[in-house]
C-alpha cells in the first residue's frame, strides 16, 4: 500500500515537474528561482523513500526466508541492521548523484573534519557498541536462543536479540536484561549453545547404612526416565564426598533443551525422591544421633540371625545339620558386604575360611596369559572358599563381586566342630571339591581322575582337621 501511494507520488512529480516549477515561481515571488532545487529534492525524498521501501522488502526476503530456512536460525537483527544501512547509503548516492550531478555527496564529507569530530565524540559509547556489536557478530560466540551467563552480576538468560547496542537476554524470572555490546565483549560468557548437549548437576545426600551400589542404580535409573533428561548419554550418578550428615551424591546428566534447565533440575530431584520411597533409601539431612549400643543376649546377635540360619539351612551342603547346629554356624558366621568389582578372596592367597553367598552374585576367576577368566558364577545359597579351608593349601581361584553382594563368611573353628558331629559331611564336600578341582584342570589343561582324587582330598581333610 505505502509503495503504492509513493509510486504514484513519484509518477506526479515526475510527470508534472515543469508545471509544478511554473506554479511555485509563480507563487514565490522573489524566491521563484529556487523552485527548480525544491521540486528536485521533493523528487529525492520520494525516491528516497521508495528506495527504503525496497530495502525493507530485501531485508524480509533474504533474512526472513533464505537465512531462517537455510541456516536454521533467525538472523541478528544487527546484521540486517548493517545490511539496510549499507543498502540504503548506497541507493541513496546513486539517486543524489543523479538528480544533483554537480554536488559532490562524497566531497562533502570528507572535508567536514569538524563534522566527523563532533559527530565522534557524540556517538562514542554508541560507536563503541556497535563496533563491539559487529565483532561478537563475526565472533559467533553465541546466537539467538542460547543459554548465556555474562557480567559480573552473573546475570543468565536465553539470548533475544543481538542489536546496535545491547544484547538482550530473557533471564529465567522472565525478566530482560540488556547488556551493551562493549561489555558482553570485555567480559568473560559462559555460553551453552541450543544445539550442544549441555549437563546439570544435582546434589542428594543418603544415611550411611545405605549402599552405595544400590543408590547409584536405583537414582540413575529414575533421572534417565524423566521429561528432558537427554536418551543419549546415560546419567552418571557418583559419590563426591563422605560428609558429617551422611554420603553425598551428585548426579550429572545432560538435557535436550537447555533453557528448561530449572524445571528439569527440579523433576529430577522428584524423581529422586519417589525412587528412594520405593526402594527404601534415605535421604540424610543434618542430624544428630545419638547411638546407644546394646551388647545383644547371648544366642541372639540381631534381627538378621533369622535370615542367615534360614541362608545356611538352604545350603545344600549344610542340609544334613540339625536346626542347633545350623544355628551355631548362623551364629559364627560374619557377614560382609562388598562393591561391584571389589575382589572378595584372591587366588594364591592363605585361606582360614569359607564363604556362603547370602545375596549378590560372584565370578571364579581364574588367570590365563595374565588375564582373569570366569570358570564359574554363583549366586544366593552357592559356597566358595572351601577349599583352602578344608585343605590348608592356598586358594585356587579369585572371587570378584559382580554386582553388591552380602557374604556370611565361616572360620575353621565353627567348621570343625560340625565335622566332629557330622563326619558324613566332609565325603560330601570331598566330592564338590574334587568337581571344582577338575573343572579348574580343565581350563589348565591339567588331568586327573575324580575318584582318585575325591579319596584323597577327603583323607586330606580328615588328616587337616584332625579327625580319624
Ligand atoms: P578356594 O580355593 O579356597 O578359593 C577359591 C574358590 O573358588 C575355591 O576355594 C572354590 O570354592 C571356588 N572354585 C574354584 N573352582 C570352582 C569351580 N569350577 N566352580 C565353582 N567354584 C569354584
Amino acid at each position: 500500500m505505502a509503495t503504492a501511494i509513493v509510486v504514484l507520488a513519484i509518477y506526479l512529480v515526475f510527470h508534472f515537474e515543469p508545471a509544478l516549477q511554473t506554479l511555485l515561481s509563480s507563487r514565490m515571488g522573489e524566491f521563484g528561482s529556487k523552485a527548480e532545487t525544491i521540486v528536485h529534492v521533493l523528487q529525492l525524498v520520494f525516491v528516497g523513500i521508495l528506495a527504503y521501501l525496497i530495502v525493507r522488502a530485501f531485508n524480509v526476503l533474504i533474512f526472513d526466508l533464505v537465512f531462517r530456512f537455510r541456516r536454521g536460525f533467525e538472523a541478528p537483527t544487527l546484521v540486517r541492521d548493517i545490511f539496510s544501512i549499507i543498502a540504503f547509503t548506497a541507493l541513496f548516492f546513486v539517486i543524489f548523484t543523479v538528480r544533483f550531478p554537480g554536488i559532490n555527496l562524497g566531497a562533502l564529507f570528507t572535508t567536514s573534519a569538524i563534522f566527523g569530530v563532533i559527530l565522534g565524540l557524540a556517538l562514542q559509547d554508541t560507536l563503541g557498541n556497535f563496533f563491539a556489536g559487529i565483532s561478537l557478530q563475526a565472533d559467533r560466540p553465541f546466537q539467538v536462543g542460547d543459554v548465556i551467563t555474562v557480567g559480573a552480576q552473573r546475570h543468565t538468560g536465553v539470548v533475544e536479540e543481538i542489536t546496535w547496542r545491547a544484547v538482550k537476554i530473557r533471564t529465567f524470572q522472565n525478566h530482560v536484561v540488556l547488556i551493551s555490546n562493549s561489555t558482553a565483549a570485555k567480559e568473560p560468557i559462559e555460553v551453552c549453545p541450543r544445539e550442544n548437549l549441555n549437563a546439570r548437576i544435582v546434589f542428594f545426600n543418603t544415611l550411611y547404612t545405605d549402599s552405595p551400589a544400590k543408590t547409584i542404580h536405583v537414582v540413575r535409573e529414575a533421572v534417565r526416565e524423566a521429561d528432558n533428561v537427554a536418551q543419549r548419554i546415560t546419567p552418571i550418578v557418583r559419590i563426591r564426598n563422605l560428609g558429617d550428615n551422611g554420603v553425598e551424591y551428585e548426579v550429572k546428566y545432560w538435557l535436550d533443551d537447555y533453557a528448561k534447565y530449572n524445571d528439569t533440575d527440579a523433576l529430577v530431584r522428584q524423581r529422586i525422591w519417589y525412587a528412594f520411597r520405593r526402594a527404601k533409601l534415605n535421604f540424610a539431612y543434618p542430624t544428630r544421633t545419638l547411638l546407644v549400643e546394646r551388647t545383644p543376649k547371648p544366642g541372639m546377635r540381631d534381627g538378621l540371625e533369622g535370615a542367615i540360619v534360614e541362608r545356611l539351612s538352604a545350603v545344600d551342603i549344610f542340609a544334613p545339620l540339625s536346626s542347633e547346629e545350623t544355628a551355631m554356624l548362623a551364629q559364627a558366621a560374619s557377614s560382609h558386604v562388598f562393591a561391584p568389582g571389589e575382589t572378595v578372596i584372591r587366588a594364591g592367597d592363605p585361606g582360614s575360611s569359607m564363604f556362603v553367598v547370602h545375596n549378590g552374585r560372584v565370578s571364579v576367576q581364574v588367570s590365563e596369559n595374565g588375564r582373569p577368566r570366569t570358570v564359574a558364577t554363583l549366586s544366593d545359597g552357592a559356597f566358595f572358599g572351601e577349599m583352602a579351608l578344608f585343605t590348608g593349601e592356598p586358594r585356587t581361584a579369585s572371587i570378584v563381586a559382580i554386582e553388591e553382594t552380602e557374604v556370611l563368611e565361616i572360620g575353621h573353628a565353627a567348621m570343625k566342630r560340625v565335622f566332629d558331629n557330622n563326619p558324613d559331611l566332609v565325603e560330601s564336600l570331598s566330592h564338590i571339591i574334587a568337581e571344582r578341582r577338575q573343572a579348574l584342570a580343565a581350563t589348565r589343561e591339567l588331568s586327573g581322575s575324580g575318584h582318585d582324587e575325591s579319596a584323597g582330598i577327603l583323607s586330606s581333610i580328615k588328616r587337616f582337621f584332625g579327625m580319624k
